[in-house]
């Protein structure tokens, strides 16, 4: 089983719209999905209450009480997969069992000062954890509710890139500030639901996600990328460092 952890101590960041989007998306594609809560607020496990009967199966799984990962619904085989919504107090004992096996950590971060730092604290505090240290899960960040005017022709702006220097990476994807993520996820869906051009321009955001889930095997950090390029390249973090278009407002 593909396992993908949403994680980030700050709250607020999109933790749970990226865990429910990329469940959705996943589902859509017509593979087996399973959605682990593991945050008191459970807002994933609501979310999935409200999904129609008609939209992609998603196996809600419910862990906050957990003193680790929970069970896992015993049927779901090696191909499929598990997304978990992380706790935003995520540490210690409760973070070893998460991250145990775990194919990808995401972690969305707004760009903004506070956040760079806080989520810079918070890579800085996985480092203790052993699997990471050695090397063996992928680490991405996910910029989120980017600003269109931090946006000039599908790429981010000097300005933004250079206010992720400072973590030393690059986010894997750039996903605009749109209300309509709040608006489908108040009726249990998500952008991955919908196929009209509106919604489709706004998935492709998500590609760079799609495409790394898709395509790269469990642990294999590859070295960083350095030079210029790395200013503007979506990429990892490995245990030693530790885009978009002004479209209309068509749902505002
Ligand atoms: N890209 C986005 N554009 C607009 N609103 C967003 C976006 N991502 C998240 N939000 C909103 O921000 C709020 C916090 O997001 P949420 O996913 O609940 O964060 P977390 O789980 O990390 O606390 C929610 O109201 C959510 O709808
Ligand atoms: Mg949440």
């Amino acid at each position: 089983m593909q396992k993908i952890l949403i994680a980030n101590q700050k709250g607020g960041c999109g933790k749970t719209s990226i865990a429910i989007n990329l469940a959705a998306a996943l589902a859509n594609q017509g593979k087996t999905v399973a959605l682990a809560d593991a945050d008191p607020q459970k807002s994933s496990l609501q979310w999935l209450k409200m999904r129609p009967d008609d939209a992609a199966t998603i196996i809600g799984v419910d862990w906050r009480d957990s003193d680790d990962i929970g069970e896992i619904p015993k049927h779901l085989q090696k191909d499929d997969w598990l997304i978990i919504d992380a706790p935003g107090a995520l540490s210690g004992n409760k973070a070893q069992p998460l991250i145990a096996e775990c194919k990808a950590i995401l972690i969305p971060v707004l760009p903004a000062f506070f956040d760079i730092h806080s989520t810079k604290r918070f890579l800085k505090s996985l480092e203790d954890i052993k699997r990471i240290r050695k090397g063996k899960v992928d680490i991405y960040l996910v910029a989120n509710r980017v600003r269109s005017q931090l946006m000039q022709d599908h790429t981010p702006t000097d300005k933004l890139v250079s206010l992720f220097d400072d973590i030393g990476q690059q986010p894997l994807a750039w996903l605009s500030e749109r209300s309509i993520y709040q608006a489908l996820a108040e009726r249990g869906l998500s952008i991955f639901d919908k196929s009209q051009k509106p919604y489709r321009d706004i998935q492709t955001q998500w590609q760079p996600i799609i495409d790394m889930l898709a395509h790269e095997p469990v642990g294999t950090n590859s070295p960083n990328q350095s030079g210029n390029q790395a200013a503007v390249t979506p990429s990892r973090i490995t245990p030693q460092t530790t885009k978009t278009t002004k479209t209309s407002n068509w749902y505002e």
